[in-house]
Order: C-alpha cells, then sequence, then structure tokens
C-alpha cells in the first residue's frame, strides 16, 4: 500500500486573500461543507485575530464541520494565538498554524524595531526565540500545532534546518516550508525538503508540509517535487486561488497523484468526483471565474475540438485522455432539471450541489426555479446556482429592490429609476448614466447614499442562448474593505442591481458586525 499524503486546503484562508474578498461565515461554512465532502483532511478555515467576522467563520466551522481537521492561522504573537484557541475551543479536531518569517528578507524587512535586536543576527535569535515561544503558546490550546517558516523559499537554509529543529522540540507536529513569494524552481524546492529531512535532528517526529505559491508559475510542479523528496502534508486551495498569482491548485495536485501514481508512488484521501462541483462552488462564492483551459476542472479541460483528436477519441478513449471526466465529477453535473422536477428532486440536487437549504429556502427557490424553467425548459446547475445565490441571502438585507425601469437605445440617454425598501421604509432614486447599468448603479447609490466605488463589473451567460440567465458579479471597495455581490437574472439590468444592492448588503452586515463586535468588547 503507498502512503498518504494529507491534502491541507486552505481556500477559506490564503485563497480567501486572493480575490480581494470578504467571504461571511455563511458564505465559509457552505464551502467548508463542500470540502468535508471532498474528504479534505484540513480545513484551513481562516485567522481568527484578523477581524470579527473571521474569528466567527472559525468558530461556526470548528463547531459545524465534523471529519477534518479544521485549522485558524495565527503570527507568532500571543494575542494572535489565543484567538485560534478561543475560535477552535469548542472544535472536535483543532490544529493551530502559527508562525513567523525565516529569510533574512522578512526578519530584516518586518522586524525593523531595534527591540527585536541592532543586527542581522541579533534579530534571527530573536526570531527564533519568538517561533518556540508561540508554538509552546498554541500548544497550551491545541495538541496539533502546525509551524510555518515563511519565506523558506528564500531562507538561509542553515538559519532554517535551525529553526525547523526548535519548533519540532518545542512542540509543533507538523513543519511548514512555504515558498512564500513562489520563487523557487521545482528542483530546488525538491531539494530544500530533502535536505531539511536530511538535516534537522529531530524530523521524524513531525510531518512535512508544502505550501507553494505561483508567481513563477510553478507552484504545483513545486509541490510535487516536495512529495518526491519527502513531504507528506501537501497545501493549496481550490481554483488555485490565492494572493497574487495564487496558490498551487489543490485539483491539480490531486489529480496529478492520482493519474500518476505510477511516479509518485503516493495517495490521497480525496474524493476526486467532488472536484468539480467544489471549484464552482468556490469560483461562483468568490466570484472569481475559472478559465475554460484551466487544467482538471476547466469547460474545455476535456472536449476535442481538432478533427484528428476527435477521431482518436472516438476509436479509442485513452489516445487523448489521461483522465475522464467523471473522475472529476464533471458528468453528473449535466444533470438537467426541467419544470415536471418536483420540490423534492430539487432538493436532491441542491443537496448534491453541496447547499443543504431550509424548508423556508426550498420554497424561495422552487418558486423562482419553476419561473426560469418556464423560460428556459431546461434548468442547469449553473442556473441553480444562480437561482440560489440570488434568492438565499449570507446576509440580512439592509436593502431590497422592489422596483426598476430602465431605458435606453441607440439615441436616448440611458436613465434609471428605481424602488428600494431601505431599513424597511420605502425609497425611490432616478439617474442618468453612460449606459443602462451605469443609470441603475447611480440611481441605487442615490438611494442608499453609498461612498463605494464600483471596483469590477463581470457579465457571462450561465447557459448558453440567449434565453439564458445573465449572472453579474460585481467588486465595490469602501475604506479599503471589499466585497463582492452577485445577482442573476434573463434581464442583465435587473441581474445587476442585483449584484449591486447585494454587495450594499454585505458592507451593511459588516458594519453591523463591527458594531456587535465593539459593544461586546
Ligand atoms: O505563503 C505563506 O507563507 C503563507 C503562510 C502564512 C503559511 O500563507
Ligand atoms: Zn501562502
Amino acid at each position: 500500500m503507498s502512503e498518504k499524503v494529507t491534502v491541507f486546503d486552505t481556500t477559506l484562508r490564503d485563497g480567501e486573500q486572493a480575490a480581494g474578498t470578504r467571504l461571511g461565515s455563511q458564505e465559509k461554512l457552505i464551502i467548508a461543507r463542500q470540502l468535508a465532502q471532498l474528504n479534505v483532511d484540513v480545513i484551513e478555515a481562516g485567522y481568527p485575530a484578523s477581524s470579527p467576522e473571521d474569528f466567527e467563520a472559525v468558530q461556526r466551522i470548528g463547531r459545524e464541520i465534523q471529519g477534518p481537521t479544521i485549522c485558524a492561522l495565527s503570527r507568532a504573537v500571543a494575542g494572535d494565538i489565543e484567538a485560534c484557541g478561543k475560535a477552535l475551543a469548542h472544535c472536535k479536531r483543532p490544529r493551530i498554524h502559527t508562525g513567523i518569517g525565516a529569510s533574512d528578507i522578512h526578519i530584516g524587512g518586518k522586524f525593523q524595531d531595534e527591540r527585536y535586536g541592532k543586527t542581522l543576527a541579533e534579530k534571527r535569535l530573536k526570531v527564533l526565540e519568538m517561533a518556540v515561544d508561540a508554538v509552546k503558546l498554541a500548544r497550551q490550546f491545541a495538541d496539533d500545532v502546525e509551524f510555518y517558516a515563511e519565506d523558506a523559499g528564500r531562507a538561509d537554509p542553515a538559519y532554517l534546518f535551525e529553526m525547523i529543529g526548535a519548533v519540532i522540540a518545542a512542540g509543533a507536529c507538523v513543519v511548514n516550508i512555504p515558498d512564500t513569494t513562489g520563487y523557487t524552481v521545482p528542483e530546488q524546492y525538491g531539494t530544500l525538503i530533502r535536505s531539511i529531512r536530511e538535516n534537522v535532528p529531530g524530523i521524524e517526529r513531525a510531518v512535512l508540509s508544502v505550501h507553494c505559491h505561483d508567481d513563477l508559475g510553478m507552484a504545483v510542479a513545486n509541490t510535487l517535487h516536495g512529495v518526491l523528496n519527502g513531504a507528506r502534508q501537501v497545501e493549496g486551495t481550490i481554483n488555485g486561488l490565492g494572493e497574487r498569482a495564487g496558490n498551487a491548485a489543490l485539483e491539480e495536485i490531486v489529480m496529478a497523484l492520482r493519474t500518476r501514481a505510477d511516479y509518485f508512488g503516493v495517495h490521497t484521501g480525496v474524493d476526486a468526483r467532488e472536484l468539480y462541483r467544489t471549484s464552482r462552488l468556490v469560483a461562483d462564492m468568490l466570484g472569481v471565474k475559472v478559465p475554460p483551459n484551466k487544467a482538471v476542472i476547466g469547460a474545455n479541460a476535456f472536449s476535442h475540438s481538432s478533427g484528428i483528436h476527435v477521431d482518436g477519441f472516438l476509436k479509442q478513449r485513452e489516445t487523448y485522455e489521461i483522465m475522464r471526466p467523471e473522475d472529476v465529477g464533471m458528468m453528473e453535473s449535466r444533470v438537467v432539471l426541467t419544470a415536471r422536477t418536483g420540490r423534492h428532486g430539487l432538493l436532491d440536487r441542491l443537496r448534491k450541489l453541496g447547499y443543504p437549504v431550509s424548508e423556508q429556502e426550498l420554497d424561495q427557490a422552487y418558486r423562482r426555479f419553476l419561473v426560469v424553467a418556464d423560460k428556459k425548459q431546461e434548468v442547469f446547475d449553473e442556473d441553480l446556482m444562480a437561482i440560489l445565490h440570488d434568492e438565499i441571502h449570507p446576509v440580512p438585507a439592509a436593502f431590497e429592490l422592489e422596483y426598476l425601469h430602465s431605458y435606453s437605445g441607440t439615441s436616448a440617454i440611458p436613465t434609471a429609476t428605481v424602488r428600494l425598501r431601505v431599513k424597511g421604509v420605502t425609497q425611490e432614486g432616478a439617474a442618468i448614466g453612460d449606459g443602462p447599468v451605469d443609470a441603475v448603479c447611480r440611481a441605487i447609490a442615490q438611494v442608499t447614499h453609498t461612498a463605494a466605488k464600483l471596483q469590477r463589473y463581470e457579465i457571462h451567460g450561465v447557459t448558453s442562448g440567449t434565453e439564458a440567465m445573465g449572472e453579474v458579479t460585481v467588486q465595490l471597495e469602501d475604506e479599503g474593505r471589499r466585497v463582492v455581490g452577485r445577482g442573476a437574472s434573463t434581464d442583465v439590468i435587473e441581474a445587476s442591481a442585483k449584484a449591486y444592492i447585494d454587495a450594499l448588503n454585505k458592507f451593511a452586515s459588516l458594519d453591523s458586525g463591527a458594531r456587535r463586535s465593539t459593544a461586546g468588547s
């Protein structure tokens, strides 16, 4: 039997940092449920000290998700570690992931203050002491403590070995070697992992973990070289989301280890048939679409179009296909629902998609489903997900769209009138704009008095055809905070208005969350 590699998913922490988006605790919980279905071993749920929202998300996931270990991130700072301890207090399998910069670039840059020492040598000593203290403190809250040596990819190996040895002696059971800046190349990263195994006393008491970023497009290759050289935990995110160019894409790592088990000689416990569904859920929740040519889960990953390929494929599948779409759960997603699908059928499908909806949510979704099924005849999973995100709001609605009228044409000034319920009171606004979408957003901004700036606007047809639902994703920024809003409708102006209002509701919910936490402190 081959050795098992632990799969550590950090979509909800490193991945979330990516899109410039904050996920609410309800959204994180929905994704965490799906990650549990995918059967990852560890879910990094967030960074509790970073915000009351993230604290709540880690706490809820820790309480509700059974199966995987739930991990919370901290710096090597007592307050951060205590926040992790508190957030994970009711979790069955908690892990605290703490760490500190290991490269001289990080040590010199982040610890400039003289209280960390005057010379680089003094600072290195201080950082080592902080690393050890952090692990010891974390062990007071959890038996399972992972240590990250940030920017290990650019660290002086001798110092890195010393740091790793010290944190293992202090009680770390997993040691993460992040290539934080995506600087290394596969052979070099693999050699680093091997040299840690060869040079750190006590290394056999810890699992070595690989955490690679994709700045030079080598995150997955680096991760796999890490595995070849003895790492037994892989860290990554669904769809490769993450800071800057992203993290190693988990679906690619899993399928590489599985498809080339002959070469790597290891296995994971991931249920690969859940990969496609997980990918779509994450793309949808974070508002970052998957490119069609994306390996493993892109829409074209299994499409053959050139004549020679199609001919060969039809004669014998293996000629041009090394994995089958059903291996990653793509075929199942093609199930089509129609107006004849009853409420029960809809519920079953929604559960399979990772949405355990309440009775009330199901009523709402079913009403909307019937309207869409009437217009479109065939309803795909993509349509269902759009309906759900539109109907089931993870945050309470401070603003609700009651009425929308827009007017535009080749020789008309685009104009929009909206009527909204603003905290229970009906208010109206009207505006002109550069186009109908601009006009409607201006009218909504007028009514809600928002100062938020529209950073990103994307529209795509959920399925094909002119009757397809249009799904709009917007990203708004206000005082350094960013949120993503989504809206779907067969009318794209309405979808745009819904997306804009959804984002404003998220800001309102963040504001009320901040007020709650100030009141409680
Ligand atoms: O890339 C990195 O160094 C990280 C650590 C915080 C684990 O994400
Ligand atoms: Zn990272």
